[in-house]
């Protein structure tokens, strides 16, 4: 199968394995959003309800540009669940958690998935793969967005919010 141009057969290989990794990732962690999704209950319910549909479409999304990358570089794409669960570095939900403990289990993969975004970043970028590291690189802003609309749905009413300017806590 012919390789996308300028990347060479070794290094497109390399890099789709690493995609392949986005992949399972992505997959886990949308499934266990659209699970919460379903079962959150609560006084906040409806929030965390609509909160977790905006972010299981963002990671469908994602997951089908992955796929399509990893086509672009002259390789099949994962299409099983048993696949997704075995490149995944993250672990799935089979209960139903409490509210509290779904924002916190999806910011710990969040930065879980960050961190191993990074890692497949520098496998692209030594591949000098500048379509895959700039879709990885849209993929980090993305779960970091994701992080941030967690941590703040997660604020206590209690919490520690601004003591001073944000511009003297930007100093
Ligand atoms: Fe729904």
């Amino acid at each position: 199968m012919k390789n996308s141009p300028s990347i060479g057969e070794e290094d497109a290989k390399k890099v789709s394995a690493e995609l392949a990794k986005v992949l399972g990732d992505t997959y886990v962690i949308y499934m266990k959003t659209h699970g919460f999704h379903f079962n959150v209950e609560g006084p906040n319910f409806h929030e965390l309800h609509i909160l977790l549909e905006d972010q299981y479409k963002t990671l469908w999304k994602s997951a089908d540009v992955v796929g399509e990358r990893i086509r672009a570089l002259g390789h099949y794409a994962p299409g099983a669940f048993s696949d997704m669960i075995a490149l995944s570095g993250l672990t799935e939900e089979k209960g139903v958690p409490s509210p509290d403990n779904m924002l916190q289990q999806l910011i710990n993969d969040h930065d879980t998935v960050c961190n191993r975004l990074k890692g497949s970043h520098e496998v692209a970028e030594k591949a000098e793969d500048s379509g895959t590291t700039s879709l990885l690189e849209e993929l980090l802003l993305a779960h970091q967005e994701m992080t941030w609309m967690l941590r703040s749905q997660a604020k206590k009413i209690t919490g520690d919010y601004v003591v001073k300017s944000v511009t003297d806590d930007l100093k």
